[in-house]
């Protein structure tokens, strides 16, 4: 055990402490405390890991944490502790660990308000603009409203603000009228209905529509401690959405590694889908291939392992985000990179019109396929089953600058573009490749703020600046973070 002054939010959710000369990331600490930490990892020469497992002095931003398994790993009850799979007992690869013990691997501020919450990220938002990005940034401290767009850019530089979004089963919901939604009970289970999905009690919960559960070897769900093959056993997980948990309750899946569960909010359709191990994958067959997203008027068929957006508000909380920072305009030509499902490639389809066009690019077959289908009404959108590279994305647009004789001109280049790459970022070429079509206007949606920094620089490298972040609290109760940026050219 070691005693920590608890220093700034680190990137992934720790906070950085120092001892005897030594950095030390402290998971469940917050900054500003003073804590008694077990250290969890001696195996870097330059730092340690610890969890913070008694706080001394405590931050004004701590609560307490909504999910009894949030939290480093507690001691267990004496009976418990002789069981195998107990912490400090024998564990195997895939051992269970007591119910009620904190250790779950999943969330990594359930101990921080949730403004206090929005509030880190924005902190580390700004440190991987500042440091990988080259560029002025600080969070704000008006709220930051930002302009018209959202985008908060001053003379000091970006100024960063972490936005709420909206519940789940809040009234922007896009839940079929009468359809076959279900409804969030007291106890945080869904009950079927022929209402919309209630909110369910507390800030930050019942969100994640999408989750991959682990597996015991007895056949048990549940959630891996942090950094370890362990599983807290228990369907029980607060930020999933109550359609979620109420699909594997009561249920064993022996012989499984995984089981992976979607959820659509908006039909209250889900799909299990036991991976690995010995289990047959029944997923795709027993589910028709298809979910039913709704998203401001449009819908969705996305194949159940496709990629699409987590929280139930982000489909159109990035929508807007990146028509605000995009403008499209009738007639123009747009590309969506690493399109999914096409999510922005519809609503850029429906801004530019027939006498415009889009290119989507993507490369996994379930989400070509669902993105194919979704956007069948929408014939000036072209969905192309590539991966996405610096000579792919030349050669589906064609190459060359957009004429500038406006919109439509019918030549090579693009006029805007939106891309949403996986968590490594788009990378230096790709980005190049992309800018040196001369778009006037570029959304990037990223999910690692420090992979975003780093293709941020590669930007500038390029002609390109950006006028504008972003960042959504699209993952409440963990440390990550959704951010839109917007490029334009350099004067
Ligand atoms: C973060 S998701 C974004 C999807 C979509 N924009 C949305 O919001 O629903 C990233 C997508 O990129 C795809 N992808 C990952 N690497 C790729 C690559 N090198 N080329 C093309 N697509 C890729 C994934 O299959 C996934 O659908």
């Amino acid at each position: 055990m070691i005693d920590l002054e608890v220093g700034p939010v680190a990137h992934g959710g720790s906070c950085v402490a120092r001892s005897g000369g030594r950095v030390v990331f402290v998971r469940h600490a917050l900054p500003g405390e003073r804590v008694r930490a077990r250290v969890t990892d001696r195996s870097h020469d330059r730092y340690w890991r610890a969890d913070a497992v008694e706080i001394i002095e405590p931050s004004p931003d701590r609560v307490e944490a909504p999910c009894p398994h949030a939290g480093p790993p507690r001691p267990a009850a004496p009976a418990e502790a002789t069981r195998p799979g107990a912490p400090g007992g024998a564990q195997g690869e895939r051992g269970r660990t007591p119910l009620g013990q904190g250790g779950c691997g999943g969330c990594d501020w359930q101990h921080a308000s949730p403004a206090a919450q929005r509030r880190l990220k924005a902190e580390v938002v700004v440190e991987a603009l500042r440091h990988q990005g080259g560029l002025a940034a600080h969070v704000a401290h008006d709220g930051g409203k930002g302009d018209e767009r959202g985008v908060a850019m001053g003379t000091s530089g970006l100024a960063v603000t972490v936005e709420p979004v909206p519940a789940p089963g809040g009234e922007a919901d896009d839940v079929a009228a009468g359809g076959p939604a279900r409804q969030v009970g007291q106890g945080g289970r869904a009950r079927q209905g022929d209402r919309a999905v209630a909110p369910p009690a507390g800030e930050g919960l019942g969100w994640r529509s999408r989750m991959r559960f682990a597996v015991t070897a007895d056949g048990e769900v549940g959630l891996r401690m942090h950094r370890s093959h362990q599983v807290v056993a228990t369907p029980d997980c607060r930020i999933a959405h109550p359609l979620v948990v109420d699909a594997v309750a009561g249920r064993r899946f022996p012989g499984a590694e995984a089981v992976e569960v979607a959820a659509s909010v908006s039909s209250g359709r889900v799909a299990v889908r036991p991976t690995g191990g010995t289990s047959r994958d029944v997923g795709r067959a027993a589910h028709g291939g298809g979910l039913v997203e709704r998203v401001l008027g449009r819908e969705f068929r996305v194949d159940a392992s496709a990629f699409w957006q987590i929280h139930p508000a982000a489909a159109r909380t990035l929508v807007g985000a990146v028509l605000a920072a995009l403008e499209p305009r009738p007639g123009e030509r747009a590309l969506d990179l690493y399109a999914g499902a096409g999510l922005f490639a519809a609503f850029l389809a429906e801004a530019v019109g027939p006498d415009g066009e889009v290119i989507a690019m993507e490369s996994d077959a379930a989400a070509v396929a669902s993105a194919t289908r979704s956007l069948a009404d929408l014939p000036w959108v072209s969905v192309r089953p590539v991966r996405v590279t610096a000579a792919t994305v030349r050669h589906c647009v064609g190459g060359g600058a957009r004429p500038a004789d406006g919109p439509g001109g019918g030549g090579g280049g693009i006029d805007v573009a939106v891309l949403d790459p996986p968590r490594t970022g788009a990378g230096t070429d790709v980005l190049t490749a992309l800018l040196a079509l001369r778009p006037r206007a570029v959304a990037y949606v990223a999910c690692d703020p420090v992979a975003l920094g780093r293709d941020l620089a590669a930007a500038a490298a390029a002609g390109y600046q950006v006028d504008g972040v972003r960042a959504f609290d699209l993952f409440p109760m963990t440390a990550h973070i959704e951010c839109v940026a917007r490029l334009v050219p350099m004067p």
